[in-house]
């Protein structure tokens, strides 16, 4: 299939990676007992690691979908963040979990964790998946974090090339010409 042709080693297999979100979502169940969590996705990378977090979480969650326009490479350190999509609720005395599927240098987290902790909520914690912890330029809390990965460049589980391979089960190196 030539759609596949840019995609290289799997790093991550789908087996492998439902193993992990398990064990992520009890970790976030035994630390949310007796609470109510606001799950909160980073559109669109972060969709189907937060479906499968929020599946295997059993305290009560409600969903809710951000989106921040992207600035290709730069990380906008002002924390000024241009938000395309915004929360539908107000968060003020709730217990937030920001999920993505990936943190690099920290610039996109950093922001949507700046504009929502001036919302008040009661609580405010990061989940990642991928942890390219060695491109990390802005410090950020990460209270569950999947894998730590080499500074490589990732498709699949809802991370793009392009806005292709979002819906490979799998997470694959790419493997592109001119890949960034
Ligand atoms: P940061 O702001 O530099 O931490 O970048 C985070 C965002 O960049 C993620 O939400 C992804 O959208 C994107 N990103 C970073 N690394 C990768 C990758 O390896 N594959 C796909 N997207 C990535
Ligand atoms: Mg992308």
């Amino acid at each position: 299939m030539e759609s596949m042709s840019e995609c290289g080693k799997i790093l991550f297999d789908g087996e492998t990676i439902a193993n992990r979100v398990s064990e992520l979502a009890g970790r976030i169940s035994r630390d949310y007992a007796r609470k109510e969590l606001v799950l909160v996705c980073v559109l669109k990378g972060a969709v189907m690691f937060t479906t499968d977090l929020a599946r295997g979480i059993s305290v009560p969650v409600t969903m809710e979908f951000i989106q921040a326009a992207s600035y290709g490479g730069a990380t906008a350190s002002s924390g000024n963040v241009v938000i395309k999509k915004d929360l539908d609720t107000d968060i003020a005395g709730r217990h937030v979990l920001l999920v993505d599927t990936i943190i690099d240098t920290g610039g996109t987290m950093n922001n949507l964790l700046r504009m929502l902790a001036a919302r008040g909520p009661a609580g405010l914690g990061v989940a990642v998946l991928l942890d390219k912890r060695c491109k990390r330029a802005i410090d950020v809390p990460i209270a569950y974090r999947g894998f730590e990965i080499d500074d490589l460049f990732v498709v699949g589980y809802g991370m793009d090339y392009g806005e292709r391979y979002r819906n490979l089960p799998y997470i694959a190196l790419l493997d592109a010409p001119g890949r960034p």
